[in-house]
């Protein structure tokens, strides 16, 4: 069985680590094959709000690592996944994830179906982690995981956890059971059978239901009971169904009123002049900037669109080739550079470049490429290099090649 630790914690060997890697070893010891993913190593981007991925079941155009973490998930049978208790409630790395799912949930739903889960919170002090479980176990339940087993664990210092053999018990049953696969038999008392939270709100008379998952109890001789547990807001026909006739009918609605939303929504857009960013998102916007130009001065090339390619140029700009090719030199001004592009493509008439890497420098954007191509003698062509680019006001005013200049004597 293939289990996948989740780790909501940044604290390397904190409890969070502590307790995965607990569970896991139980599961190792009955045969399970095991890999963790700390959740604050990836790259995870707060959702834009596109709706991309539920309404035309595209994929998400954020470029990050949430593909790679539902890769490794749809890969595993069985799900650790614990988290710290911050602010009453799991950590953010956990939100950022949960407010991805849609992706997950919208279009492969199927895939995730029957998967096992186990869950755990820590949390530092008692009554202090309301919101850790029925939070965290969104995850497993949006996405129709069988949750086996769901606990909390008490340790403020990071390590701390291992001083009270108690978390012995709750591992041991935690990894036992993701195993069997079978279902939590260890319900708390007083708390919601689906989510494992202890909100509840008053309905009439004995009547209570769980603001989390829907599911309806009754107050009788002073506990909660539930009377069916097969009814609520996480099955999978409940979630089905409210993609598809709720969600997804929100874009008709909205787009049949677009143009009274735009027009109410006009006052607001002149409020935008009082925003005040950070600097750091001012440069953050000018690299993004750069960039797109930098990668376009490689599509016009690949393309061979020299007016593109040229009015990427500031007038002043400057081109250095290196080696003592008959390429080679310093080309300064649109005119010199339009002359030294215009013998390259006389020189490998089909030059392709492949972008591997991207780096950002201060002002400079450093691009890590491979090319190939025919020579006019019909010779194979083949180069890796890496071009410095300076840019100002969205245009090139240097640009500078490092490569293998033997390759060029061919
Ligand atoms: C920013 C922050 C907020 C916290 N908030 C709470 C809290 O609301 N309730 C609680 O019981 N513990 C809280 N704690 C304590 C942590 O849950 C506790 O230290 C836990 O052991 C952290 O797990 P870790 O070692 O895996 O990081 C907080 C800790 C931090 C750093």
């Amino acid at each position: 069985m293939k289990i996948l630790g989740l780790i909501g914690s940044r604290r390397k060997l904190g409890n969070t680590e502590i307790i995965v890697k607990e569970i896991a070893r139980n599961c190792m010891e009955k045969g399970a094959e095991v890999n963790f993913i700390r959740l604050s190593d990836l790259k995870i981007e707060s959702c834009s709000g596109c709706m991309q991925c539920v309404f035309k079941a595209s994929p998400c155009p954020l470029k990050d690592d949430f593909y790679f973490l539902l890769e490794k998930i749809k890969e595993a049978e069985g799900i650790i996944l614990g988290t710290p208790t911050y602010l009453l409630a799991p950590s953010g790395i956990i939100k950022l994830i949960l407010d991805r799912l849609y992706i997950a949930n919208s279009k492969d739903r199927k895939n995730f179906l029957n998967k096992k889960a186990v869950t755990f919170a820590i949390a530092g002090i008692k009554n202090w982690a309301p919101l850790s479980l029925p939070l965290l176990n969104l995850f497993p339940l949006f996405l129709n995981f069988k949750l086996i087993y769901s606990f909390i664990l008490y340790a403020p210092g990071p390590g701390e956890i291992l001083l009270d053999k108690e978390y012995l018990k709750e591992t041991k049953i935690a990894g036992e059971l993701l195993i069997k696969g079978e279902d939590n038999v260890l319900t708390l008392s007083n708390s919601c059978p689906i989510c494992k939270g202890a909100f509840f709100i008053f309905k009439e008379q004995n009547q209570i239901e769980c603001p989390f998952c829907q599911i309806k109890g009754e107050i009788k001789q002073s506990k909660i009971v539930f009377p069916s547990i097969s009814e609520h807001r996480f099955t999978y026909a409940s979630l089905e169904n409210h993609t598809e006739n709720w969600v997804k009918a929100t874009e008709g609605s909205f787009q049949n009123h677009l143009k009274e939303i735009l027009a109410l929504r006009k006052p607001y857009k002149e409020m935008d002049k009082f925003f005040i960013k950070p600097p750091s998102f001012k440069i953050n916007e000018e690299y993004q900037n750069n960039l797109s130009k930098a990668l376009l001065f490689f599509e016009a090339v690949n393309e061979k669109n020299w007016d593109k390619l040229l009015d990427g140029f500031s007038q002043e700009a400057c081109l250095i080739f290196p080696g003592s090719a008959p390429l080679s030199g310093i080309y300064r001004g649109k005119e010199e550079i339009k002359r030294y592009f215009r013998r390259m493509n006389i020189a490998v008439p089909n030059l392709k470049f492949i972008i591997k890497e991207v780096f950002n420098h201060s002002h400079s954007i450093i691009i890590e490429w491979e090319n190939h191509g025919l020579t006019r003698k019909r010779k194979n062509y083949n180069n890796q290099g890496i071009t410095i680019l300076k840019l100002k006001a969205g245009k090139i005013i240097y640009l500078r090649d490092y490569l293998d200049t033997e390759q060029l004597k061919q």
